[in-house]
């Protein structure tokens, strides 16, 4: 079992550099699905997920080699997964059913699975392939997908991220156009049309509300870098404000992120931008008022790692979860650290400025248990952080690491399971 251990850090300084996205890097490896030839993806980086994607994808019939940190793949017939239970792990795995369906005229997956911040149905995906033309049928525990799929008119009653992704993905090999309204503005998904664009796909709009696509009879392969991880860029930054130093961020996108770097600026930190990466300076003080919202709004996958560094702010910030309605469970375990968090509903008040002490706390989801790494830092003494579940490992290329590198003192260590709920 993964367990941290975590000592109290008063100072961060040094530098560290930003992997690729994980959430470009996934949906641009179901991609690679949609043509029989090879597609090169670059700087792919360890996570737990992209290992689970492959298998996941090794099972819809991909060949893959990989050199270093790039992985080639091909793919000369594709077609559903056999095991339900891989795609349950992850939630991503849903990507599959729109190159799958484009190219065969079938689709059949398990309903996804991924961290229980919500309940995360994939309506707003069925009713995309269904306005492309396909049939849909529910079975318990996994939807099958069939048709000639043809260009279509699709809005979107939620900007959802992966429903537009699976959509722009099935379109660009329906016969004819298809505009999809209401699609979701994410850095993510254009890197996505990007790389398809690159594959011979044509789509437009990419980043804005209302992406186009003209569906093309086939995709050839390309040789594609996905974009740095604004997440993981996040959580170094909010770990830097935390305390009092100066870290250089490194191979950052500051344009992607620029409702966590207002926030973080409104905490009283400084931030300055260079050809060499980002700097943040200082230690915040003032609280903040977050609102998580689709992009360009606050980053929901920042919220946990956010109230992290609320806890050292001196007064109460304010967090208000709109876009899952489960997303508070870290907070639970930062009271275990003496935290004082009261939730009401979508509503986290953080009175943050005390004195924490290191206790057993555990990982509840992938960023709540990134922000808990964070908390102990914050925490007198030492902070046992388990994760059974390897969580933080899904979608950080070792934090611990990037946070040693920066002089915290956090180490992966062999101890046994420890019932810390009583
Ligand atoms: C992606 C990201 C995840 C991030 C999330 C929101 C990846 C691999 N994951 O997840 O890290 O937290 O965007 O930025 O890119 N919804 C529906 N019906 C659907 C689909 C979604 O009701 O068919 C709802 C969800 O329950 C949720 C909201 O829409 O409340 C946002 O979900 P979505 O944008 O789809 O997130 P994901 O693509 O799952």
């Amino acid at each position: 079992m993964a367990t941290y251990r975590i000592r109290h850090c008063e100072q961060l300084s040094g530098e560290c550099s930003i992997h690729a996205a994980k959430n470009a890097v996934l949906p641009i490896l179901c991609a690679a699905l949609m043509t029989k030839e090879p597609v090169t993806i670059e700087r792919v980086p360890q996570l737990t997920d992209v290992d689970t994607l492959l298998e996941i994808l090794a099972e819809c019939g991909a060949g893959i080699s990989r050199n270093g940190d790039e992985l080639t793949l091909w793919t000369d017939e594709p077609h559903s997964p056999s095991s339900e239970n891989l795609l349950s792990r992850m939630r991503a795995s849903v990507l599959v059913m729109g190159p799958l369906l484009a190219r065969t005229g079938y689709a059949r997956v398990a309903l996804p699975g991924g961290c229980a911040i919500g309940q995360r149905p994939i309506d707003l995906h069925i009713k995309g392939m269904q306005a492309l033309g396909a049939q849909a049928q529910l079975t318990p525990g996994s939807v099958t997908l069939e048709g000639e799929l043809r260009g279509g008119n699709v809005y979107l009653d939620f900007p959802s991220v992966g429903a537009t992704e699976n959509i722009i993905l099935a379109a660009c090999l329906a016969r004819g156009s298809t505009r999809i309204e209401n699609a979701a503005k994410e850095p993510e998904i254009i890197d996505l049309c990007s790389c398809l664009n690159d594959m011979g796909a044509k789509i437009s709009g990419g980043g804005t509300g209302t992406i186009f696509i003209e569906g093309r009879t086939s995709l050839h392969g390309c040789t594609y870098r996905p974009i740095p991880d604004r997440i993981e860029a996040g959580t170094i930054l909010c770990a830097a404000a935390m305390t009092e130093g100066s870290v250089l961020v490194r191979g950052i996108r500051p344009d992607h992120m620029r409702a966590v770097l207002f926030k973080l600026m409104e905490t009283g930190v400084t931030l300055r931008e260079s050809a060499a990466g980002l700097r943040v300076s200082g230690r915040g003080t003032n609280p903040i008022q977050v609102r998580t919202l689709a992009y360009p709004g606050f980053p929901t996958d920042m919220q946990a790692p956010m109230m992290a560094l609320a806890l050292k702010l001196r007064g109460t910030s304010v967090f208000l979860e709109t876009v899952f309605e489960n997303r508070f469970m870290h907070a639970r375990e930062m009271a275990r650290l003496g935290a004082n968090i009261r939730i009401e509903d979508r509503i986290a008040l953080v009175t943050g400025g005390r004195t924490l002490a290191g206790a057993a706390v555990s990982s509840t989801d992938l960023r709540g248990g990134a922000a808990m790494m964070l908390a102990g830092l914050a925490a007198e003494g030492e902070t046992l952080l388990q994760d059974p579940q390897g969580h933080i490992a899904r979608g950080y290329a070792d934090l611990p690491a990037m946070l040693r590198s920066l002089g915290a003192d956090v180490a992966v260590t062999d101890l046994p399971d420890i019932s810390i709920h009583g």
